[in-house]
């Protein structure tokens, strides 16, 4: 049995209280959901600034009305220490996912990305050390192995960062490190590698690559590919994701904690070769993908190549990525194709 296996398993009958910033987010709300059905009390914070109602919506019709009646939500800002400080009573564990996504984002607007990626960062950490909760677990990010060229990306080894966004992700890193030492306060930061699944938004600007393409698929609108196509990256699935956040949390080996750890699969894929598959998948529900694909610029800010080791959470958090990104995408477009006759793809 693997050990989340085993937590699965434990967590129902020894049940905690964890807070999840972000949570009405693509990731919070999967984090949510997890937690609920695992029969926990979950506090929840949020501004909506990029979540939405109808993910906690979703959510609530996915448990339990006893699960459901285990959350409360505050609707509040990590910029407000006042408002991290009521989300962090009781609290055993803290899951802070809330920041401001997306590397154009934070090329169009630094100040606003920095005040909620660092302020609110800060202030979160505040409030989550003074009501001594039992562990901090943040979303780091892959974009802090900047220019560093190498790969497999491997934790000691980043280079300089290529966006507003990064350094803010970076500077959480080193914030939650100074933590750990001057406080010995217990933090442990995973960077997501181009996380996706179900309820990650595919509107917008700042949307992310694969909900956008299937949602263009879907709808028969044109795909723009930044670049040649040839740019990779290490989707990681939504589920692993919430796997390196619950053994994350729960972890009490010294040397398991107050680290950062590569959250991914270790596999590089192609955008080339991912819009394939997304095609593959649609075309394999019944959908006949008419969409044309266009070529544009590549993008400032963005990596080339990205690819995880995941050498140092296996061994030390005994994480085991169950999915792979293609049983990740199957899972992911027949989430898209349910909600395609709800309000376009969204719910
Ligand atoms: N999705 C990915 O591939 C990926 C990759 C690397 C890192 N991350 C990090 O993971 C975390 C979650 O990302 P996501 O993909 O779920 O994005 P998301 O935009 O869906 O979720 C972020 C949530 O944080 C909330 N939020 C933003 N500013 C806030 C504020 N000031 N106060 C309270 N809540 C606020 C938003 O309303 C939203 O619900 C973020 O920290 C992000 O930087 C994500």
């Amino acid at each position: 049995m693997t050990r989340y296996e085993e937590l699965l398993q434990s967590l129902p009958q020894n049940p905690k209280t964890w807070l999840v910033t972000g949570v009405a987010g693509f990731i919070g709300s999967n984090l949510l959901e997890t937690l609920l059905k695992l029969d926990q009390t979950v506090i929840g914070l949020d501004n909506f600034a990029t979540g939405y109602q109808h993910n906690l919506d979703e959510v609530q019709s996915l448990v339990t009305a006893e699960q459901w009646a285990r959350f409360r939500f505050i609707e509040g800002d990590i910029r407000n220490l006042d408002d991290c400080r009521k989300a962090c009573e009781g609290v055993n564990y803290v899951l802070h996912q809330a920041a401001l996504g997306s590397v154009p984002r934070s090329i169009n607007d630094p100040i606003t990305t920095n005040a909620t990626n660092i302020d609110g960062f800060l202030n979160m950490l505040v409030a989550a050390r003074d009501a001594k909760v039992d562990s901090f677990t943040y979303a780091a990010s892959s974009s802090t192995y900047g220019d560093h060229p190498g790969l497999p990306k491997v934790e000691d080894v980043i280079g300089k960062p290529l966006s507003p966004y990064a350094v803010t992700k970076y500077v959480n890193e080193l914030y939650a490190d100074v933590f750990a030492k001057t406080y010995g306060f217990n933090t442990i930061g995973l960077r997501y590698f181009n996380v996706f699944g179900k309820r990650q938004d595919p509107d917008g600007a700042y949307a992310a690559v694969i909900p956008k393409w299937t949602a263009a698929m879907i709808q028969g609108e044109p795909v723009y590919i930044n670049g040649d196509g040839e740019t990779s990256r290490d989707f990681c699935y939504i589920d692993n994701t919430v796997q390196a956040n619950l053994l994350a949390a729960t972890a009490q080996s010294a040397d398991a904690r107050n680290q950062v750890y590569n959250v991914a699969v270790g596999d590089r894929t192609t955008l080339n070769e991912l819009l394939g598959v997304i095609k593959e998948k649609l075309e394999a529900n019944s959908l006949m993908v008419k969409s044309l694909v266009q070529y544009q610029n590549a993008r400032l800010g963005d990596v080339q190549h990205s690819q995880a080791s995941i050498g140092k959470i296996k061994s030390r958090l005994g994480y085991d990525p169950f999915f792979k990104a293609a049983e990740g995408l199957e899972e992911s477009i027949k989430w898209y194709l349910s909600k395609k006759n709800v309000n376009g793809t969204k719910k």
